[in-house]
């Protein structure tokens, strides 16, 4: 960390805490702010970039060769299970630890020196805060190691502490805390903001107002690069998911494209007298059954089964489902074997990588 004093973290100066990663001294680089606007910024450079970046810790492979490009003002989940490689991912991506072998970059800069400018800040797994401060009290503890942040009032309005500025740290509770956390990690208004687990170990209304508060951010077109374990967060939350699984990718778009890759759709239409030989024989069919007065088609495409039936035969009532994230995610994070970029994708889906 360059120039940063440590004050916040358990485990420094490894993995880094809750804000560390975005103290710095020099100047934030923003639009009109600093010396390079935010065109400049933005002028092509993705936000993130790895390049067949992997981590090994001795005989762990916890990130192999994961290539993945992210745009400025994408909203991302990583998603995968305990020991996917997220952190270690996340780690990389904020310069608290190097590759192995392959190349990270950030709004095409070293890491570290996008930390450096305040152009991105994070939400770590690991770190705490001094819980004998105020809400109020610890923005301004946080806001006054910088040469320029927002407004303190402005952050804590953003994240929805306001209302309990004067509040003891250790009185909040965790949801509180953690959107303290965010609080912090908007001082520096960063075009990329990277939360690892943010809502780890919140309860449901924890978790639905500090979702609410970083959505908000997002929708103002900041680029968010979120971890998680829950399902329902990346699918509620992200843009685009990156699922994650034994440190490679194994796919990566929305959500209904990631469902629809693990899971195909099913199609259900009312129809008498379907002919199964001629929907069997339609592209990406995987089977058809008839139950009573309706026909049940799974399969990879599901429009242009809807088109043939709507088209083509007397079909109605047509209903069109997946499977849920959960389920696809299991399907593609279990101890089976990695599915290849030889198979076929789901219709507009990403194909497979990793
Ligand atoms: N410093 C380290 N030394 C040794 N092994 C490590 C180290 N950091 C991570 N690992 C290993 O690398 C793998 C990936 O860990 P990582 O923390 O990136 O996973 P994760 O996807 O963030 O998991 P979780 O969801 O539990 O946070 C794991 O097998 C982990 O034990
Ligand atoms: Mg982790």
């Amino acid at each position: 960390m360059p120039g940063g004093p440590c004050i916040f973290s358990k485990g420094c100066p490894g993995r880094f805490g809750s804000v560390e990663a975005m103290i710095t001294r020099e100047p934030p680089l923003r639009s009109g702010e600093g010396p390079v606007g935010k065109q400049a910024l933005r002028g092509g450079a993705p936000a993130i970039a790895l390049r067949s970046a992997s981590k090994r810790f001795g005989a762990v492979e916890a990130v192999r060769e994961i290539s993945l490009t992210i745009a400025p003002g994408e909203v991302v989940a990583f998603l995968g299970p305990n020991g996917a490689g997220k952190t270690s991912t996340i780690d990389m991506v904020l310069g608290l630890s190097e590759p192995t072998s392959g190349k990270v970059e950030v709004y095409g800069m070293a890491p570290r020196q996008a930390v450096g400018k305040g152009i991105v800040s994070a939400i770590l797994q690991t770190g705490g805060l001094l819980k004998d401060l105020t809400v109020a009290e610890t923005v301004a503890y946080i806001s006054n190691l910088f040469t320029w942040t927002r407004p303190a009032q402005e952050v804590m309005d953003r994240a929805g502490i306001a209302g309990i500025a004067n509040r003891l740290v250790g009185k909040c509770s965790g949801g509180e805390q953690q959107r303290l956390r965010f609080a912090m990690a908007l001082l520096p208004d960063p075009e990329l903001l990277i939360l690892d687990e943010p809502t780890q170990g919140l309860d449901v209304e924890g978790r639905r107002n500090f979702w609410t508060a970083i959505r908000h951010d997002a929708d103002l077109g900041r680029t968010i690069v979120f971890a998680t374990h829950y399902l329902e967060e990346a699918d509620a939350y992200a843009d685009r998911v990156v699922l994650v699984r034994k440190g490679e990718i194994v796919a990566d778009g929305t959500a209904a494209e990631v469902k629809a890759l693990a899971a195909g759709r099913t199609v259900r239409a009312t129809l008498a007298d379907p002919d199964e030989t001629a929907i069997g024989a339609l592209p990406g069919v995987s089977s058809v059954e008839r139950r009573g007065d309706s026909v049940i088609i799974h399969c990879a495409q599901s429009d242009r089964v809807a088109r043939y039936l709507l088209n083509e035969t007397p079909a109605r009532d047509l209903e069109i489902t997946s499977l849920g994230l959960e389920e696809a995610f299991l399907a593609l994070t279990g101890d089976g074997p990695a599915r290849s970029g030889s198979e076929p994708a789901a219709e507009g889906a990403t194909p497979w990588s990793g």
